[in-house]
């Protein structure tokens, strides 16, 4: 098994502990290492109707290790892998690069900050838009507020195609996350969305190969992006829908 140590590590991420680990069969689901927690979470607007905070929903059961997902879109028992991958019309190959996210990212310069942004990993969850869209917002933002706004949107970008720097303190802002998984809901336009892959668990590939750990990353589970293993947006234009219920609890952050 690889080593976490050795293997590339995005700047402001860290590795989880090696238990955790997610393996992307070849023809079928992913195979999920550790137990870690699984939620949906669910995209909640603003007053703008832009996406704004992530509402905890419905928990699902972990713990057998390693615990199977759907990756094709058409499991009957979603999030859950139902064997219905092997008669589905789904093209299972990975086409991802192994490029480091950031070195394929273009720079955005304000102020005080950095924001990196690498289009390709773009799961369309558009915290990004809210007040102005975070592209202006970088480029004039000198105060404490107007810095926790863009903080803000960065941070709740799933896929982690954003990332923001400090130019004082030359330091990455990433949030804090635990080795867990979201189930994305994204109710305003009706779809459901990735797999949330939090705190730099470990990607491998169907040959072996890890990709880079990110403290932030979306896995596509509608089985049509053009990035797999990694979530594209794709989901949004098909439609996609888990037909999970949208169980809301009050966990916000
Ligand atoms: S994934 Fe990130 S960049 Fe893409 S729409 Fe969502 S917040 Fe914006
Ligand atoms: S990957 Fe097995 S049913 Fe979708």
């Amino acid at each position: 098994m690889t080593k976490n140590e050795e293997l590339p590590i995005e700047e402001g991420s860290k590795a989880a502990p090696e238990r955790f680990y997610i393996k992307v069969t070849p023809d079928g689901p992913y195979f999920v290492y550790g137990n870690p927690p699984l939620d949906q979470e669910i995209i909640m607007p603003n007053e703008e109707g832009s996406s704004w905070v992530y509402q905890k929903g419905k928990h699902f059961d972990t713990s057998e290790n390693p615990v199977h997902l759907c990756r094709c879109g058409h499991s009957k028992h979603k999030p859950f892998c139902d064997g219905s991958h092997k008669h589905a019309d789904w093209d299972p190959k990975e086409t991802a690069s192994h490029q480091p996210l950031l070195e394929g990212a273009e720079d955005i310069d304000g102020p005080t900050m950095v924001l990196a942004d690498n289009e390709k990993y773009c799961a369309f969850a558009r915290f990004c838009d809210a007040c102005g869209r975070i592209w202006n917002l970088v480029q004039k933002a000198e105060t404490e507020e107007e810095r926790e706004l863009v903080r803000h949107e960065a941070g709740h970008c799933p896929s982690g195609r954003l990332v923001l720097w400090d130019k004082q303190t030359a330091k990455v802002f990433e949030p804090p996350f635990e080795p867990s998984i979201g189930v994305i809901e994204d109710p305003g336009i009706k779809v459901s969305g990735p797999l949330w892959v939090r705190g730099g668990i470990r990607i491998e590939g169907a040959d072996g190969r890890s990709y880079e750990i990110r403290n932030r990353v979306t896995l596509c589970r509608c089985g049509q992006s053009s990035n797999k293993p990694f979530c594209d947006g794709t989901h949004a234009s098909m439609h996609f829908n888990d037909g999970i219920p949208l169980e809301k609890g009050n966990e916000e952050w």
